[in-house]
């Protein structure tokens, strides 16, 4: 008889046995509006391998997906892909239950593991013979943390990309074409701006590394969100986009307000830039959050910040937003810096500082005004607006 939680088969001799949290709305600061997956996977071959865990609390669901393919005492090998808590969460109580064989990362997952469950593990040395079939790996470095890896399973082509190429996407569906194309390649690109995005440089590495590797894939799979049966050429082409974060024609004005007088010149500077004829987008931190901001930024090529300054500061939720940004690392973008005061005047000046940290390109000054804004200074911020899109479109 099937059990609540069953495993779904994703290849000859792979098994998704993971766990769908549609509740999780906040990542590690990262709003996941449609909550996510962790997801595991069994490998029945000669030695019964499984390749990464869930999070703290979803152990239950995991082994009743096992279960209803195998008992999970037969598991010989568990591989610690990512050794973040969203992966590893459960690796004692499952290392417990099933008192496996052998246990295998990296060597900064070795160490990574043994700090958070003080679990000695084995360290990944290629290629690991599972019985028809074998595991090679490849690190990942920093991809998304120091002890990432990648490992492929050759009998059936399966790529474990661990958390690359994922999505915070809860659902039904197990393949990523039976969702929205749009709605899966928003997820992607807010999941990369958000997660991966700081090591850029290091995912064009690996790309070129498992492209030169010349792996015969058949399903890459991610340790979020759905799967990739096919379209691999597709995905690589999004990374290698995501990383390169050249210009692309698209404006963001990010703003908030006290009394109206910042929102006022965020909407001055935004119709200039779509007098231009460059397509912008509004973001009010009263109303939105950090990643959706990165989310946007990553995706334009020109990016404009304003706030208000509250008790000689850039105002609070400002200053939250570039934070998070400038740890992002947003490359090759145009920037602007705005804001309104009553006396001291901090706020646009606390802006184009952190804009000038993240190496933003600023050719017109900041423009704050006192109190309101007058028609001179709102015609001003329109024509930032006008002639930093236009110098937008001349780099692209
Ligand atoms: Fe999904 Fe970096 O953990």
């Amino acid at each position: 008889m099937k059990s609540f939680y069953n495993a779904e088969k994703i290849s000859e001799n792979v098994w998704w046995v993971g766990a769908v949290d549609w509740s999780v709305r906040n990542f590690h600061g990262y709003l996941t509006g449609r909550g996510t997956t962790y997801n595991a996977f069994l490998i029945i071959d000669e030695k019964v391998t499984l390749i990464d865990t869930v999070k703290k609390g979803f152990f239950a669901e995991m082994m009743e997906r096992i279960s209803s393919v195998i008992d999970p005492r037969k598991i010989d090998y568990i591989i610690s892909n990512h050794a973040e808590p969203d992966h590893s969460g459960c690796l004692a109580e499952a290392i417990a239950a099933i008192q496996p064989e052998r246990v295998i990362a990296s060597a900064m997952g070795a160490k990574t593991l043994k700090a958070y469950y003080g679990i000695d593990v084995e360290i990944a040395k290629d290629p690991v013979s599972i019985g028809c079939g074998s595991l090679s790996f490849v690190e990942t470095r920093m991809l998304h943390w120091p002890d990432s890896m990648v490992c492929f399973y050759d009998r059936d082509g399966v790529l474990f990309s661990q958390d690359a190429f994922g999505q915070h996407l809860a659902g039904s569906k197990l393949w990523a074409d039976e969702y929205d194309p749009s709605l899966l390649e928003y997820e992607m690109s807010k999941y990369y701006a958000n997660i991966i995005n700081a090591q850029s440089a290091k995912v064009l590495t690996v790309l070129d590394a498992l492209i030169a590797l010349n792996l015969d894939i058949k399903v890459v799979a991610p340790d979020h969100g759905p799967l990739f049966r096919k379209d691999f050429d597709k995905i690589f082409a999004a990374y290698r986009r995501y990383a390169e974060q050249k210009p692309c024609a698209r404006a963001v004005v990010v703003f908030c307000t006290m009394w109206h007088a910042t929102e006022e010149l965020a909407r001055a500077f935004a119709d200039g830039v779509r007098y231009a004829g460059v397509e912008v987008e509004l973001i009010d931190l009263a109303v939105s959050e950090r990643s959706a901001v990165m989310t946007a930024v990553a995706a334009s090529g020109l990016a404009a910040f304003g706030a208000p300054t509250m008790n000689n500061q850039v105002f609070p939720a400002m200053a939250d937003v570039l934070t998070y940004i400038r740890g992002l690392k947003p490359q090759n973008k145009i920037g602007f810096a705005f804001g309104s005061c009553g006396w001291s005047g901090e706020g646009a000046k606390q802006i184009t500082a952190e804009l000038e940290a993240m190496k933003f390109d600023l050719p017109i000054p900041f423009i704050q005004s006192k109190y309101k804004p007058t028609e001179e200074e709102l015609k001003n911020i329109f024509d930032a607006g006008y002639t930093l899109a236009e110098k937008l479109k001349q780099s692209l």
